[in-house]
């Protein structure tokens, strides 16, 4: 198991050895490496076991540092940045060279984000290079939100976890782009796209094609190993057999349901404490010895969306590979 602490020196030490630490963010953890290394970017590929096509988000530590990285702004993103950075926002703009393309996929554009996590915003602050991070789970699996999360799965395969606490948004950041200037959301996270809209105006949502452009996007993403079946919980509890089940609601139990068997996402119905609960509870909700995780979506708005998205690509997989089993 890695050492889990909050000891800046030993995360640059080994960061600045192309090594990897598990870092905090306000969103999920990050498994972060030295972002112009490409030892330490290939590493994390590895590690999380992630197709070389999916790319990297490169974390800075001020948004002066923007032109060293990318070659140019527009003038909506550069609001969104300075609204809105540090925070749970990434932005896709042109990459500069200086980066590598095994960080990018080969794209020739790179994701950027500025994180909010005081501890986090300190380590990049002592580097004098950027990290990328993905979240730090396996490929495909829920993002963690805490060292623990990190710990029970990559603890073996990476070098350092900095403790910053449980994240306080507990949903990956939004990622937006700019076609032409045109504002595109390419995946919904914890910036709200009301927030987005009201300072920049109307965007178009991707994030729900079918299509990828960000691996993100795929249907199957998000998943826990049990299956989760989305509807109407109570119309569900008629299908499928309540003792094998555990039921995610957004803020009532259901009625005639063991207490043991229900999960609460926030009981006074706040979207912000939804998110924040989400991923950890599918966590405890895999873990468990039934069969299937019932749930509903929340109100689709806020932060909502990003929930609701979330609770569907989670569904997603399962319900795939049940429909398979079913036809045999
Ligand atoms: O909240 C977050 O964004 C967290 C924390 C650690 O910062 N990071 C995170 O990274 O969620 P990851 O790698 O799990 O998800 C990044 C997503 C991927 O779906 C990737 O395809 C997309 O960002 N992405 C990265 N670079 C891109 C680019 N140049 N164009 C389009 N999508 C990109
Ligand atoms: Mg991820």
């Amino acid at each position: 198991m890695a050492d889990i602490g909050k000891n800046l020196g030993t995360a640059v030490k080994v960061l600045r050895n192309s090594g990897l630490v598990a870092i905090p963010t306000e969103t999920v953890y990050g498994l972060a490496g030295n972002a112009l290394d490409h030892k330490a970017i290939l590493h994390i590929f590895e590690v999380k076991n992630r197709p070389s096509f999916d790319p990297l988000i490169v974390h800075l530590h001020h948004m002066d540092q923007l032109s060293e990285y990318t070659l140019d702004l527009p003038e909506k993103a550069k609001i969104l940045a300075e609204k809105l950075w540090p925070g749970p926002l990434t932005i896709v703009l042109k990459k500069d060279p200086a980066i590598p393309d095994v960080a990018t996929s080969g794209l020739d554009s790179v994701a950027i984000r500025i994180p909010a996590h005081p501890l986090t915003l300190e380590l990049l602050s002592k580097l004098d290079f950027p990290l990328v991070a993905p979240s730090a789970n396996p490929f495909g699996y829920i993002s963690p939100t805490n060292p623990e999360h990190v710990n029970d799965q990559l603890g073996n395969k990476i070098d350092y976890i900095l403790d910053g606490g449980s994240s306080r948004i507990g949903i990956e950041s939004t990622i937006i782009t700019f076609n032409e200037d045109k504002p595109e959301i390419l995946r919904l996270g914890g910036t709200s796209l009301e927030k987005i809209e009201s300072l920049i105006g109307s965007t178009i949502v991707r994030a729900s094609q079918l299509n990828p452009i960000a691996p993100g996007m795929m249907e199957s993403h998000y998943s826990p190993d049990k299956r989760v079946v989305l509807g109407n919980v109570v119309e569900l509890m008629n299908i499928y057999p309540v003792e094998e089940s555990v039921f995610l609601r957004f803020k009532k139990p259901v009625p005639g349901v063991n207490k043991d068997q229900q999960f609460i996402l926030s009981e006074t119905g706040n979207l912000e404490e939804a998110a924040q609960n989400l991923f950890s509870t599918l966590r405890i909700l895999d873990k468990l010895d039934i069969k299937y995780i019932i749930a509903e979506q929340v109100p689709d708005t806020g932060l909502g969306k990003a929930i609701n998205d979330r609770l569907r690509r989670a569904s997603a997989k399962k319900n795939e590979i049940n429909n398979k089993d079913e036809n045999y």
